[in-house]
């Protein structure tokens, strides 16, 4: 059996983990609001039309902020549509996702949905076929309080408190082309500045995010965020990353290191915005916001060329996942902890139904995909301070990937709990890993908890015919002897090890994510 060791030290500190790295994102695309956060008529719908089931399940799940309303939706997007009486508001074409889009959601709908599900929204502008006047006017809408037309307005429309909405994305991937409203780095950059410049006049407590590169193979990766970023640095807080990863389009143990090029984007982004930082003199350094990320079978997806407006199947991307994916995911969210002295955001793409942990039927079920749980227990688990813990184990070649260590892991370090969090995933496809742990820095350690998710078919998925068929479970072959934590690994697995020290002056919460087996 391959051994990895590892050292987990308290002094040995990344950052505070920001809670809002556990994001997610609600777009109007496919049915991830429409029959997914939103379905009238539904047997579990409250009084405004929103599915309990599926609250109760984004509670479990656990994100912080929501990212909304896109995505490239936002980039043809008129947010005045979507306020006021719902029989009058106008029916429109979304030429991002070639559909027709109802309105029956809007701003103050989504703001009463993130109340209910106990996440802060984050809103993007639309900075495509729109400008600084319509971005103003939202943002007035929203965050202030009384007294003014668009304040009034939103109060005549139900909302008496303003939404208070802190963090505002400044578009959405406009340095693609498939982008509604498309820009060179420089357009997008002098249009990011005078936007933020006045968006700051309204309200001078936001933050903002500029918007990055798409994913790591467009051709102005980094040069986009350089010419950008000249333009509009002091006037920014974030810069946005976009990234998926696809099994399809590589082989599997590929596949399996895909953390490798999300670590290589963030370095790659924080060096470029380190460098416009030194040039334009500032004495500030930006933080990323992740803020679409996750495993998408995008080779399947024919691309919105090939969608038309006729299409009587509202269902985009639902991709069902399995357990190598929720490994891979597990894996993209230790990458993200790691690096969690430059990341202040991260929201995986999307929540429901579009490429998202949480399926539903309409009329019918909510289930959890294999994807919910890596996510549900890093965010519930995964606080306080992030550890380096510089694993040492084999490292191998994949097709795409130098240099790949056959297990990854992160730790977090909450003081106040004293709890001790590991968390790590086995990139072998055959092979237990056992996994040393020299923890003699953490007196009187205890194991609290360990569990594991695996199977025997790494193919295996959760579907609503079998919604259970992929579930965490007690990671047996875990134990703590005279400051050494051992863990036996299965082959390709994600596990998550609560460790207590004698000097908690707290006891560690007791419950753990529904079905997770403790
Ligand atoms: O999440 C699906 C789509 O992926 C988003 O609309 C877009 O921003 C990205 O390309």
């Amino acid at each position: 059996m391959q051994v990895a060791m590892l050292t987990l030290d308290p002094s040995f500190r990344v950052g505070a983990v920001d809670p809002r790295l556990f994001g997610t994102f609600v777009e109007h695309m496919g049915r991830c609001v429409y029959t997914g956060i939103y379905e009238p008529g539904h047997p579990t719908a409250d009084g405004d039309g929103f599915r309990e089931d599926v609250l109760d399940l984004v509670r479990e799940l656990g994100p912080t902020v929501v990212r909304y309303p896109g995505g490239n939706f936002v980039s043809g997007y008129r947010w005045e549509d979507g306020i006021g009486a719902p029989d009058q508001r106008p029916r429109r074409l979304d030429l991002a996702w070639r559909t027709v889009e109802t309105n029956a959601v809007g701003v103050d709908e989504f703001a009463a949905w993130c109340r209910r599900a106990e996440v802060d929204p984050v809103m993007a502008v639309n900075l495509g076929t729109r400008g600084v006047q319509e971005a103003i006017d939202l943002l007035e809408y929203c965050n202030h309080p009384e007294g003014t037309a668009l304040s009034e307005l939103r109060r005549a429309n139900g909302a008496k408190q303003p939404h208070d909405i802190r963090t505002w994305c400044l578009g959405n991937e406009l340095d693609g082309p498939w982008q509604v409203g498309h820009k060179t780095a420089y357009e997008y950059g002098r249009l990011a500045a005078e936007t933020a410049r006045a968006m700051r006049m309204v309200d001078p407590s936001i933050e903002l995010v500029a918007c990055g590169s798409s994913n790591s193979s467009m051709p102005t990766f980094a040069s986009w965020e350089a010419t950008m970023l000249e333009e509009c640095y002091d006037l920014v807080d974030y810069v946005s990353m976009h990234t998926y990863y696809d099994p399809r389009t590589t082989d599997r143990a590929s596949f399996l290191a895909s953390s490798l090029d999300l670590e290589h984007m963030i370095e790659s982004i924080v060096a470029t915005a380190d460098h416009v930082g030194a040039r334009v003199r500032s004495g500030r350094r930006l933080r990323l916001s992740v803020d679409e990320w996750n495993v998408w079978h995008q080779s399947r997806f024919p691309g919105q060329d090939h969608l038309s407006y006729d299409d009587t199947d509202p269902a985009l991307i639902e991709d069902v996942y399995d357990v190598t994916d929720a490994v891979v995911v597990g894996s993209l969210l230790i990458a993200l902890l790691r690096h969690a002295d430059r990341i202040g955001i991260a929201c995986q793409a999307q929540l429901v139904n579009v490429i998202a942990p949480i399926m539903t039927r309409a009329g019918g079920p909510a289930w959890r995909q294999t994807i919910f749980y890596p996510f549900a227990e890093a965010s519930r688990w995964a606080r306080g301070q992030v550890l380096r813990v510089e694993p040492r184990v084999e490292r191998h070649s994949t097709a795409d990937h130098d240099d790949v260590p056959l297990i990854d892991s992160v730790a977090t370090w909450d003081e106040e709990s004293a709890t001790l969090t590991v968390l790590c995933v086995n990139r072998a496809e055959n092979d237990d890993v056992r996994l040393e742990m020299e923890a003699r820095a953490f007196p009187g350690l205890q194991l609290v908890d360990a569990s594991v998710l695996s199977h025997d078919d790494p193919a295996t998925t959760n579907t609503e015919a079998h919604p259970d068929a992929v579930l965490p479970r007690p990671l047996t072959e875990a134990s703590v002897q005279d400051g050494r934590v051992t863990a036996v690994l299965p082959p390709v697995s994600w596990a998550v090890l609560r460790l207590t020290t004698s000097s908690s002056t707290h006891h560690p919460p007791a419950t753990s994510p529904a079905g997770t087996a403790r």
